[in-house]
Formats: C-alpha cells, structure tokens, sequence
C-alpha cells in the first residue's frame, strides 16, 4: 500500500539486457519506498546498474518486469504518448554533459521546454528567471553556454529542470565533469532545493563525499540493492 507521502514505489523491478554473450541483469529484482521531499544518492561500482535504475525510475527505459507506481499512478502500463507528456510535465533530468543548446541564452535553454509545454512567452522568461534566481545565475541568463563555466552550465541544466517544478529531479552523475569545487556549487543548488523547496531528488553519484548532501544512500551491487542508509531527518 502506498500513502500520500509516497513519491516513488518500486516492487521487484527487473531489467535484463540480451547480448551476444548472453543475458545480462542489470536490475535484479529491486524493491523500494521513496518519499516525497528525500534527496537520495544511489551509489555502486561501474556496471552496478545505477543509470539503468535512474532510466527506469525516469520513465526513459522500462523494466523487464516488476511494479512502479508515482503518487500511486501506475506509470509502468502507461502507453508511450501518456508516458512523454508524463516526462515533459512532471520530471526533470540532469544529465553529465549538461545537454544544452550552444545557440541559445542560458534564458531560453531553460525557457524551451515551458514553451512546448504550451506555456506563453511572458510566463515562460518569468519561470526562468526565477529558476535561475534560484540556481545562483539570476544575472547570467543572457550569456550563452560557451561564456559559462562548467559548473555554471551544470546550474542551467538544474534550473532547465526545476523550471516545471517537477515532483521528482532525476540526476545521472551530475558532477562527473566538474571539478571538486564546482560539483559543490552544484550539489549546494541540489541541497538547498531539497531543503527549501522540499524538491525529491534521486541522483546517481560514484562519489562518496557526494553523500553528505543527501538524506539517504542506496547503495547497488550487480543490480540488487545491498546498503539503504538515511543521513538525516527530513
Ligand atoms: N544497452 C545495454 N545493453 C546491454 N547491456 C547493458 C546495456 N546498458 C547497460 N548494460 C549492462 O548492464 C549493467 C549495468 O549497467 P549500468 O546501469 O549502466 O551501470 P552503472 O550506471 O552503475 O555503471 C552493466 O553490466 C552494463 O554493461
Ligand atoms: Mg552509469
């Protein structure tokens, strides 16, 4: 059963790869309660099955089989088109290579997405500008990236994200192209939306200094879980 403060459900979820060599599992019958307002880190090796999780939980990949349910919305069943416009509306992604537009003003690499959303020009410039407020780069949303840092363009992506105030921010190594003092400023951006906004987080990490930040670890060996551990109260 889950309650209102359920974000995130997950019932024996399984992903296994075919390859040439033969079945691979990636995830291997994982289970887990997240609630809304946690910041989670989920930590392993390489090949430990982090990204396939993190695409799962996302909406970007599906599971092989198992249960997944958001705010006690079955999304696993959901047809394709059901499932984009649940992407676009409701989730938001940071990836490592930041993916934004070199053309285009940090303002409208963060505005694009409210525009397609159907969202007007006036209302979409407002929401990003307060996103960017809210990301530390409130005076630079007219440079474009080339004239940002690294981890000023990973602040973008995290303001491009939070835009839509999406109920869950999903974060696939954020920091695995900044340096350490970089990938603080972006984990402080992370830290204070968590506590400040109450914004659930799920973002995978290799790192684990990383885990200061964050209100709980899950920790993944050969795509089972075999550590959860919460840092803090929330
Ligand atoms: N598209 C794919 N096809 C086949 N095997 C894959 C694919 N993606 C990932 N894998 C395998 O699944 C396992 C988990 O990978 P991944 O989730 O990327 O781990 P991590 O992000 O922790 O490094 C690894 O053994 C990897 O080689
Ligand atoms: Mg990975």
């Amino acid at each position: 059963m889950t309650d209102e403060k359920t974000m995130i459900q997950i019932k024996d979820l399984t992903r296994y790869y075919k390859s040439g060599m033969g079945v691979v599992k990636a995830l291997d019958g994982v289970s887990l309660k997240i609630e809304k307002g946690e910041f989670i880190a989920i930590m392993g090796a390489s090949g430990s099955g982090k990204t396939t999780m993190l695409r799962i939980l996302g909406l970007l990949d599906k599971p092989t089989k198992g249960e997944y349910t958001i705010n006690n919305l079955n999304v696993v069943h959901l047809p394709e088109e059901e499932r984009s416009y649940y992407r676009l509306t409701q989730l938001g992604y940071v990836f490592q290579d930041y993916a934004l537009i070199n053309e285009m003003s940090a303002s409208e690499n963060v505005y694009i997405l409210s525009l397609m959303e159907g969202k007007s020009k006036k209302e979409s410039i407002s929401t990003a500008h307060e996103a960017l407020v809210n990301v530390g780069l409130g005076d630079k949303g007219k440079r474009i990236p080339d004239q940002l840092s690294g981890g000023e363009k990973q602040r973008v992506a995290v303001a491009r994200a939070i835009a839509k105030k999406p109920k869950i921010l999903f974060a696939d190594e954020p920091c695995a192209n900044l340096d350490t003092h970089t990938s603080e400023q972006v984990l402080d951006v992370f830290k204070i939306l968590n506590e400040k906004f109450g914004q659930t987080i799920v973002m995978v990490t290799h790192e684990a200094w990383h885990t200061k930040y964050v209100s709980r670890v899950i920790k993944l060996r050969d795509g089972k879980i075999v550590g959860d551990l919460r840092r803090r109260k929330n």
